[in-house]
């Protein structure tokens, strides 16, 4: 990555992971092994943990997100959180569009651009997620899918907006299975989809967004993912329930 036109950005996602007293635990061993970190330190929580979460990191260097959010204010949407409710509780990030949501929750690429929306016009930043299938990948579609996820994603908003968003590219294939993409791989999407920015907001844009790859990244091959050009962090999921293997990728992304 290009640090000075980027900053660096390691997340865990801990998804359905972690009760509020084990994530107060798991914070407090974090803290003391990512303080020198040169790069954003991100964890997103599940919702019932973002209060203890928030407790724990107070003073560190630490910040937390949500995992999901609504797109409207309120209303009649039972089992949902809005964006504003995060804002205001002092939640400063939030994933959209994880591929296990739009895959067993029915989101889509619309009402995933929604979702992103509404976490903007909260104030919060939001982490977009794209990636292709498998099956995607042999049929050769890769770049045009990555490609079409952000367009869709990412329609009408402004540089302003813009601002607050990073990319996160996860191929559906590398989430959880222990096969990482090559930096290769990982690089040439990473690439397509700024090139995708830069069409929609020009280049300036393109050059300070921050794009992260997520998928089996962990202490071991984030050297080797960070080096290239076009990755810019990591939106890690398994390695972030561990302290020293999430300090250990913060560190590599510190260098
Ligand atoms: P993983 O998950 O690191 O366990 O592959 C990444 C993610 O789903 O964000």
């Amino acid at each position: 990555m290009d640090k000075k036109l980027r900053s660096a950005v390691i997340a865990g996602n801990w998804k359905m992971n972690k009760t509020p007293a084990e994530a107060s635990a798991l914070i407090g061993e974090m803290i003391p092994l990512v303080k020198d970190a040169d790069c954003d330190v991100v964890l997103c929580v599940p919702f019932v943990d973002l209060d203890a979460a928030m407790n724990a990191a107070k003073g560190s260097n630490i910040k937390i997100g949500a995992q999901n959010c609504h797109f409207e204010k309120s209303g009649a949407f039972t089992g949902e959180i809005s964006a504003d409710m995060l804002s205001s509780m002092g939640v400063e990030y939030v994933i959209v569009g994880h591929s296990e949501r739009r895959t067993y929750f029915g989101d889509t690429d619309v009402t995933v651009g929604k979702r992103l929306k509404a976490a903007l016009d909260a104030g919060l930043v939001g982490i977009l997620c794209v990636g292709e299938y498998l099956e995607q990948r042999k049929q050769g579609i890769t770049a045009e899918l990555c490609a079409m996820q952000v367009k869709i994603a990412l329609q009408g908003l402004t540089a302003e907006k813009l601002k607050n968003v990073i990319i996160a590219y996860e191929p559906v294939w590398a989430i959880g299975t222990g096969e990482t993409a090559t930096s290769d791989q990982a690089e040439e999407v990473c690439a397509v989809i700024r090139e995708t920015v830069e069409a929609m907001f020009g280049k300036a844009s393109a050059d300070a967004i921050t794009i992260q790859y997520g998928g089996s990244m962990n202490a071991k091959n984030a050297d080797e993912l960070l080096s290239k050009y076009n990755v810019d962090g990591g939106l890690i999921g398994g390695a972030s329930l561990k302290a020293a293997d999430f300090a250990a990728i913060v560190s590599a992304a510190s260098k």
